[in-house]
């Protein structure tokens, strides 16, 4: 058994501030946020933020990671920046297939593996966003909208040590409303996510952290991370808030 109670993952809150923060939210985060022993803390602020960040935090064990990069190394991308740009930062992850990504900046399956790719050959760390809409869920297609997602990263990446990525279910239908999954429904796809995972890989889904994202607040952080496969948070709006964003980082404790 591991101090962390959940095999070898240790707990992880992960703030993504999206197309929000400025230079002062930046300096405020790096007077303030908790330094927990008990968990790892990332931050995915915008490109633009990113790079004062990752400097700041250089020495520490806070990590940075961009919230998106292009799949392609270098070129004329106008507007793009590359994972390799990321790396060479000493940010240490990527976000690769958020909901908003794929409903509003043409994302597809397709393009979610090519940027997954392009992310891990860089040395930094994936974290694949996946999750259902309501409409997917009320029609019961929940978990094969997730598998889906899952199956086209998988056919072009083939992992073989899952302590080297992270996956966040984000139901898309909890994003930004105020609503999160229960602590049981979160659990259930986690659950199935993991048994997936395990199916197809190597057996180490044990190693693998499955976050979940969706309203998180510092209120309701207890009841999700006291489930077995909720292994930490990606908070969005709550995490522009240094003071909740700590609360909830306290709450992972347990
Ligand atoms: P909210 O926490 O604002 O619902 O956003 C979740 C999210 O999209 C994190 O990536």
């Amino acid at each position: 058994m591991s101090v962390w109670g959940r095999g070898m993952r240790k707990p992880v809150v992960a703030a993504n501030w999206k197309m929000n923060g400025s230079l002062e939210l930046c300096e405020c985060f790096t007077r303030k946020l908790a330094r927990p022993e008990f968990a790892d803390v990332w931050i995915f602020p915008s490109a633009l933020h990113l790079a004062s960040l990752t400097d700041y935090f250089r020495d520490s064990d806070i990590a940075t990671g961009a919230q998106n990069v292009w799949c392609e190394p270098e070129g004329a991308y106008t507007g793009e920046i590359s994972a390799m740009m990321v790396k060479t930062l000493g940010a240490r992850f990527a976000l690769v297939g958020h909901s908003e990504r794929r409903a509003m900046f043409g994302d597809s399956d397709a393009v979610v593996a090519k940027k997954f790719s392009k992310i891990a050959e860089a040395g930094l760390v994936p974290v694949l966003c996946v999750g259902e809409t309501l409409e997917e869920r009320e029609s019961g297609l929940a978990f094969e909208a997730v598998h889906r997602q899952l199956n086209a990263v998988e056919d072009v990446w083939e992992c073989q040590d899952y302590s080297h990525e992270v996956i966040a279910y984000e139901p898309v239908w909890a994003i930004g409303t105020g609503k999160a999954a229960t602590a049981e429904i979160a659990q259930e796809m986690q659950a199935r996510i993991r048994d997936h995972i395990d199916r197809k890989g190597s057996g180490k889904s044990d190693e693998l952290r499955i976050l979940y994202g969706g309203s998180v607040k510092a209120s309701n952080a207890s009841e999700l991370i006291a489930q077995n496969d909720i292994d930490g948070f990606l908070v969005g709006g709550a995490s522009l808030d240094v003071d909740e964003f700590n609360q909830i980082c306290e709450a992972v404790k347990s």
